[in-house]
């Protein structure tokens, strides 16, 4: 339920900075280390809301979860089967849930929706991912970079495929935070539209792999892009990740992929093989980090 404090949200990876996103990482290694036993229960009595307009695995049930685990409940909301689908708009869904939970995590389309409800519900809001950027993704990701390599700063992260997709955009959001080099090797029709001094983007890439430390992609065809699907396949087609492009890489380079994957598109099946273990463990790293994420929403 809304509190009188002005609720911590975590809309963009620009909502937090490097102090506090150490902080955080400190304590899941903590947490990590301890097996989830951290002892208290920041969530408890509490409940939140997962609403939901796109499908989700890893993001639906991480969260539900890490909210079980701070001692707290959730509840699946699934758009489809709310007023939402008949029209009613956010601003009232968000002015109704604010009075009831205390917290929402919200997988939409359009980030100024998401907004919307951070504004009128009054309660701490997550993104769980919008058609502009995909947060809590990234933040699990840089965790486990640094996890598995040590420090992000000054290295090179390489995304190849769809420059323009939501995690291509937290990714370019996230450089300047973490001073980390973003090289975008993707189709002009699809560079990133985040610019800052931390990102080039090439149509090459081998350009883009060249010397980098952290190899990753995404699925060509985003949630909600399925129109496109063939024109996507086409054009993206030069940019799969694969064993060509981790020879350029520097010897060690990590290859991660947020999952879904689609084998012998975006990721070549036996690379994606080969590195199955880092994936899977960055995948579950969103639980981890996540935990940490909500702990750190409701701490003040
Ligand atoms: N990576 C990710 O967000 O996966 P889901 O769509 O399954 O949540
Ligand atoms: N760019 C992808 C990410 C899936 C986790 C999508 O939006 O579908």
């Amino acid at each position: 339920m809304a509190s009188s404090v002005d609720p911590r949200h975590f809309l963009s990876v620009t909502d937090i900075d490097e102090t506090e996103a150490r902080a955080l990482f400190e304590r899941v290694k903590l947490e990590k280390r301890s097996r989830g036993r951290v002892g208290d229960l920041p969530l408890q009595g509490k409940v939140w809301a997962l609403l939901f307009r796109k499908p989700s695995t890893r993001t639906r049930v991480s969260f539900e979860i890490a909210i079980r685990q701070l001692g707290g409940s959730a509840i699946f909301l699934s758009a489809a089967e709310l007023q939402l689908s008949r029209g009613e708009p956010m601003d009232d869904t968000a002015r109704v849930l604010g009075r009831m939970v205390d917290g929402a995590v919200i997988r939409t389309f359009a980030q100024a929706e998401l907004e919307a409800f951070a504004r009128s519900g009054g309660i701490p809001t997550v993104n769980a991912l919008t058609d502009q950027e995909h947060p809590c993704q990234v933040l699990a990701d840089i965790f486990t970079f640094e996890e598995k390599r040590g420090p992000l700063a000054g290295k090179t992260v390489a995304f190849l495929g769809d420059g323009s997709c939501n995690v291509a955009r937290s990714w370019a959001l996230a450089a300047p935070i973490f001073r980390f080099h973003l090289r975008i090797g993707a189709p002009r029709d699809y560079f990133c539209d985040v610019e800052n001094a931390w990102v080039v983007q090439t149509e090459s890439s081998e350009e883009a792999a060249r010397g980098a430390d952290l190899l990753y992609t995404d699925v060509w065809i985003s949630m909600g892009k399925e129109e496109e699907g063939v024109l996507r396949e086409r054009a993206f087609a030069p940019y799969q990740l694969n064993r060509r492009l981790v020879e350029r890489a520097n010897p060690g380079a990590l290859v991660l992929h947020c999952l879904p994957a689609y084998r012998g598109k975006e990721i070549e099946g036996g690379l994606f093989d080969e590195r199955a273990q880092d994936i899977f463990d960055q995948a579950e790293n969103r639980l981890h980090v996540q935990k940490e994420l909500l702990r750190w929403l409701t701490s003040r």
